[in-house]
């Protein structure tokens, strides 16, 4: 059968500063998507990673469907109203708009979603990251799909010798999607060219070039786009199948272990290594570290089997030792250089108003 997968996630409040929803928050978005489930949804998940909290559910309808999208949009506002209750911090963060006009697209929450005939064992991963922003996932699915040094099959299984095709998106361009399609293995310096910059152009998604089939789909939102000003960084979700033709689970896991530095951290104005870690984690050390977490499913007519925890391993807590490490060392230059983002990616207005200041007192002098 033909199903759709769509995961969308917001941060509508957090306890504490921006650190994890309230558990009452959580219960109030499962409930209302459990109501409203009936005759739309074939099952649904709810997960949360950092401040922010993901619907990720199955049905019939395909992607961008206005049923679907505003189902998660009116449970994220119903989850918002406890959040303001409850006087969370940054309650309704990212709810932008105020009334729904079709597509959640646009109007804060992060979208990421695929239709796809399914296969007859049909595993995947729901990543979903925090203190950080699309580009994130640039280098992990980089590697994992173009590699041979992270993804063995690429050399030992048939399936994956014509290699995938990238969508890169530019998303430093506001009016439509400007999109490029790229094929691996013969275009991935130019793929490099573009993936290097994590700020500008973003994975969107990647198909297999043997098959046609789609393998991964990104959220590409750029909340300052939308808002013209800082709100919080644009924590990504993603969803990759996994097996068959596309990258096996610890094929697509591998690159991970790098702990890149992305953007993000504290303010969304740093730069710091992305964590992996356990679902439901919680944020801590200055805002941050960044971190990643990923749900493993298969589906079946639709429905999900209970999720597997795939940074839940003794693996990880050696990768996230080191990865800790690499967050000290950052940390200890502070504002300086490479640890901050450069001035087009700070999130926040006041520094431009400081060096507005500042720029009238310099003197030109010989
Ligand atoms: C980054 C993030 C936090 C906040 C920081 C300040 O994405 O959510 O690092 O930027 O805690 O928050 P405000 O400006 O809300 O006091
Ligand atoms: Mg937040
Ligand atoms: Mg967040």
């Amino acid at each position: 059968m033909k199903v759709t997968l769509s995961v969308l996630k917001a941060d509508i409040g957090s306890i504490g500063g921006h650190i994890t929803p309230s558990k009452a928050i959580v219960d109030e978005v499962r409930n209302f998507v459990k109501e409203k489930s009936k005759n739309l949804l074939i099952d649904f998940y709810i997960g949360y990673t950092g401040d922010d909290i993901a619907i990720l559910c199955t049905h019939e309808r395909g992607v961008s469907d206005e049923k679907i999208h505003k189902m998660a949009w009116d449970a994220f506002t119903a989850g918002t109203a406890v959040a303001k209750k409850q006087g969370l911090y940054g309650a309704g963060q990212d709810l932008l708009k105020d009334a729904f006009s079709g597509n959640i697209k646009g109007m804060g929450p992060a979208v990421a979603e695929m239709e796809f005939e399914e296969r007859p064992n049909e595993p995947f991963v729901f990543f979903a990251a925090d203190k950080t922003d699309p580009g994130a996932y640039n280098l992990p699915f980089y590697l994992a799909f173009t590699d041979p040094m992270y993804n063995a099959g690429l050399i030992l299984s048939p399936k994956m010798s014509d290699g995938f095709t990238f969508r890169i998106i530019d998303v430093g361009y506001t009016e439509k999607d400007k999109i490029i399609e790229l094929n691996a293995p013969e275009e991935v310096y130019d793929i490099a060219a573009l993936l290097r910059d994590n700020e500008r152009y973003v994975i969107e998604s990647i198909h297999s070039r043997a098959s046609g089939n789609q393998a991964a789909v990104v959220s590409t939102t750029r909340l300052h786009n939308i808002a013209g000003k800082y709100t919080g960084k644009d924590d990504p979700v993603a969803l990759v199948r996994v097996q068959g033709e596309f990258p096996a689970t610890g094929e697509l896991l591998a690159p991970f272990q790098i702990g890149h530095f992305v953007a993000g951290f504290m303010r969304g104005s740093h730069n710091g290594p992305l964590m992996p870690c356990k679902l439901n984690s919680t944020i801590s050390f200055f805002d941050g570290p960044p971190v990643v977490t990923g749900a493993a499913f298969c589906v079946n007519n639709g429905k999900l089997t209970e999720h597997a925890d795939v940074f839940d391993h003794p693996y990880w807590d050696h990768i996230r030792d080191q990865v800790s490490e690499k967050a000290t060392a950052i940390r200890r230059q502070g504002f300086s250089g490479a640890a901050m983002l450069p001035y087009s990616e700070l999130e926040y207005g006041g520094i431009v108003e400081k060096l507005e200041k500042l720029e009238k007192k310099f003197k030109l002098v010989d």
